[in-house]
């Protein structure tokens, strides 16, 4: 939180529903978001920016609806200059309990000219008139000056004055193309402290992308030279090459405060929480090398590295897998497990479920038992998970069979779904079983977006584990993700594809395709 803060202390700034759901392919429901931001709460995030409410209604309401459930987060939306963007924004976010608005222009030359075509004076006047007319809805302001790395000093002292005179609180100096180098970025910080009279007045705020793979770098040279607050994402996603890790920054400040002596509200050990549960919804997946939240981050293989880890951790580890919330799969129950302890499980994982969800969740735990000889954490937040993602679906698996294999050319799919109540069937041949299964799907419900990623994970090791399917489709520019999780890989994949179809139907604003409604 904001208040009482000490001089070394970091305001963190999510914006993963807003900049990370910029990544073309990661857009996000309603719901989903909303989980998202609960985990981001838990984190303990000081800011969550939580969409760009003028963007579309469902943006507007994501901002929204996450504004009614925040506790302690700041929840902010973002908005251009113009009055109006600024007045959906207030709208959003009102029922926060805090609520930021953040409007932007841009004061580069090359910006002003080719993308606003404004003159630099014009723009001026944009800033002192977007924040004076935000400060009308709250007092808490952001105002960023969009490619602010790019742009000239002289500008952007006078820009920054002007926006801290007429209300802003806070200042962001993004690197939006991800250009800068960290001294650079840590020299124009400090020339904007020394020669922006007002500056005290305001926090300084760092956004930086990572087209060059500085993001990280630079922010952390930003705080080095007095900016306290920083804006980044789980898994560093955002336009393009990302913005900066919420996870490296964290960790990073944490585990060299000889270096960076500065604190943040961020409680560690959500972080794999927080990235699985990202990752798993947009369906980008985390590179095993990434720093922090990679399968690897805390392998070792060779046999040198082992042996000095055996004899102290501290050899080749510098943070503990623990403090990042990686604990060793721990083997849960078997299917003798009864149901207190199954419930007591849920509660220790973290999720909050009603009765009827438990008894829902207990009867799958039973029926992986059955298959499964060992299952681990991983496989009851899979279970639960896939039961949520689940919810409001009005298409589901009723049946799958598939035949394929040397002896069964072409594979074939027999498919059973419910469509809001009635049962349909299909049988279908395919170039493989997942085509075959897509397609057969594609059929029955006579919808045929276009499959952008189809995407397996195994849920623990093993020949037995459960497996996490992901889909992304298409159809008409809009981008869903469907998951599914299932011990067979061919049923993951047919629901992962039929969670997808049901969030392309909700996109198309509840309209149900004439052959769907029948
Ligand atoms: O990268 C950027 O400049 C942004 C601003 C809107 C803050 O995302
Ligand atoms: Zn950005």
């Amino acid at each position: 939180m904001t208040t009482n803060r000490n001089k070394q202390d970091i305001i963190i700034f999510d914006t993963t529903l807003r900049d990370g759901e910029q990544s073309p392919g990661a857009s996000m429901n309603l719901s989903e978001k909303i989980r998202i931001a609960e985990v981001l709460e838990d984190m303990g995030v000081d800011v969550i920016e939580a969409g760009f409410p003028i963007a579309s209604d469902g943006d507007f309401e994501s901002v929204n609806e996450i504004s009614k459930l925040s506790k302690n987060s700041i929840i902010c939306g973002l908005s251009r200059s113009s009055k109006g963007d600024i007045e959906r924004c207030a709208e959003a976010v009102k029922p926060a309990k805090r609520g930021r608005i953040h409007t932007f222009i841009s004061t580069s030359p090359v910006h002003m000219k080719f993308k606003l075509q404004m003159d630099p004076k014009d723009v001026h006047q944009a800033v002192i008139d977007s924040v004076t007319y935000a400060r009308n809805f709250t007092d808490d302001v952001e105002w960023s000056c969009e490619d602010g790395s790019r742009s000239d000093h002289d500008f952007l002292c006078q820009t920054i004055e002007s926006a801290i005179k007429s209300g802003a609180t806070t200042i962001n100096i993004p690197d939006t193309v991800g250009y800068a180098m960290p001294s650079e970025y840590a020299n124009l910080i400090k020339m904007v402290m020394n020669r922006v009279p007002n500056i005290d007045k305001a926090i300084i705020s760092v956004h930086c992308h990572n087209d060059l793979g500085m993001a990280v770098a630079n922010s952390l040279a930003a705080v080095q030279s007095g900016a306290r607050q920083v804006e980044c994402t789980i898994n560093g996603l955002g336009e393009r090459a990302g913005n900066a890790a919420m996870e490296e920054i964290v960790m990073g400040l944490k585990t060299r405060q000889d270096q960076l002596p500065y604190q943040t509200n961020i409680d560690s050990t959500l972080i794999m929480k927080a990235s699985k549960l990202v990752s798993t919804i947009t369906g980008f997946s985390v590179q095993p090398n990434k720093a922090i939240v990679g399968a690897n981050a805390f392998a070792h293989e060779s046999g040198i590295h082992q042996d000095g880890m055996l004899k102290n951790a501290q050899t080749y580890e510098i943070m503990t897998p623990s403090s990042v919330g990686l604990t060793e799969s721990k083997l849960v129950m078997g299917k003798h497990s009864g149901r207190h302890a199954f419930r007591e499980k849920l509660i220790e994982l973290g999720y909050d479920l009603g009765d009827n969800a438990i008894q829902d969740a207990f009867k799958r735990f039973k029926n992986l038992a059955d298959i499964k000889k060992e299952i681990y954490d991983e496989d009851i937040v899979a279970i639960v998970d896939d039961a949520i993602v689940r919810k409001y679906d009005n298409i589901s698996l009723q049946g799958l069979e598939v035949l394929c294999g040397t002896e069964h050319r072409p594979p074939k799919a027999s498919i059973k779904l419910d469509i809001e109540g009635d049962s349909k069937s299909i049988q279908m041949s395919g170039d493989g079983p997942v085509d075959a299964i897509f397609k057969g799907i594609k059929e029955i419900t006579n919808m045929a977006p276009k499959l952008q990623l189809y995407q397996v994970h195994a849920v623990t090791q093993g020949t037995d584990a459960q497996a996490e399917v992901t889909v992304r489709l298409e159809e008409k520019g809009k981008t869903v993700n469907g998951q599914g999780a299932d011990p067979d890989t061919m049923v993951a994949s047919a629901k992962a594809y039929i969670n997808a179809l049901n969030k392309l139907l909700v996109k198309r604003e509840k309209t149900l395709p004439t052959s769907l409604s029948a």
